[in-house]
């Protein structure tokens, strides 16, 4: 990144806050980044320590040498190593929770935000006990306990650097009194325990996918999203298992790869669970699916 040290008469150029958001907005552009000028813009409300939006109130506003400094790292950063934004800001929102993100965990993604709808249409507000698989930065247990206020919500995450995450993000949000977080693998840490709904975005793509992926993912962490060799490894764990954890009407939702709905169709549907859905993303895409347990059975 060279142009916003060039200089004008002899002295430094003043770079105005809309002009280092058009100048980043094209060199990311150039590079093929996809979100240009919304990255440009995160990057530098961080640098200015300042809110995304409050930059349109200052557009005239000169960055100072210091701010430009911090701002042209993130931009390198951003550029070269493809580090993904909520990773150099340390913040994502997630169903308009800001949460702290760090390199432990998976960034939340919108496309999970179709499992937080999913469960809000199938659980009913009232005393529920939910229990969230791969918790990560907490993303999915706090949503459901955020709009199900009676709710219990027990979080597992096997990464204790990636539970810490999920620890900071319940106390911030003032909502660790009813989440629970556990250490441990699936359903091991809650057993002979059961659940109104289990819920999980499990890590779900095949080893072999890695070569292919957008070079951002290699900043976050391999045990959240490399499941085997096949992809649908913890998937079918979690299918196998969920049967005795759930109470008899319970609930179970997976998130997955759309090409893996069939499939996981399929599974629930042999495990004997009923009002079998898969729920689209906003780009209609397969995204999870879900069923519930029989209530004639223990
Ligand atoms: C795809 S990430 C999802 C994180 C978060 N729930 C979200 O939606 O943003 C999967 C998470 O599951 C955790 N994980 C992977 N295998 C696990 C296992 N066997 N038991 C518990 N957690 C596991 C990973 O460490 C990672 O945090």
């Amino acid at each position: 990144m060279s142009a916003p040290v060039s200089t004008q008469s002899g002295g430094e150029k003043r770079w105005t806050v809309l002009e280092l958001i058009l100048w980043t907005t094209g060199y990311f552009q150039e590079k093929g980044i996809e979100s240009a000028r919304l990255d440009a813009e995160c990057l530098l409300a961080h640098a200015l320590g300042t809110e995304r939006l409050r930059l349109y109130l200052e557009f005239e506003k000169p960055a100072t040498p210091d701010e430009r400094a911090r701002y042209r790292e993130l931009v390198k950063r951003r550029a070269d190593e493809r580090v993904p934004v909520a990773l150099l800001t340390g913040a994502k929102e997630f169903w308009s929770l800001p949460l702290l993100v760090t390199p432990d965990v998976l960034v939340p993604r919108p496309d999970t935000e179709t499992l937080i709808e999913a469960a809000l249409h199938a659980l009913p507000d009232g005393e529920l006990s939910i229990l969230d698989l791969g918790t990560g930065s907490g993303a999915i247990a706090l949503a459901l306990a955020k709009e199900r206020a009676q709710a219990r919500v027990v979080a597992v995450e096997r990464s204790a650097a990636a539970l810490d995450v999920a620890r900071r993000n319940a106390e911030r949000l003032e909502l660790a009194e009813r989440v629970e977080l556990l250490q441990g693998d699936l359903f091991e840490p809650v057993a002979g325990r059961v659940f109104d709904a289990v819920v999980s975005n499990p890590p779900y793509l095949a080893e072999a996918e890695a070569a292919e992926l957008a070079l951002e993912l290699a900043h976050e962490p391999k045990e959240a999203l490399f499941a085997g060799p096949l992809g649908t490894e913890v998937l079918a764990r979690i299918v196998e298992a969920a049967p005795e954890q759930l109470r008899p009407g319970g609930w179970l939702a997976l998130e997955l790869a759309p090409a893996q709905a069939e499939t996981v169709t399929d599974w629930l549907d042999q495990a004997g669970f009923e009002s079998i859905e898969t729920h689209r993303d906003l780009g209609n895409r397969a995204r999870v699916v879900s069923g519930r347990k029989p209530r004639g059975e223990d």
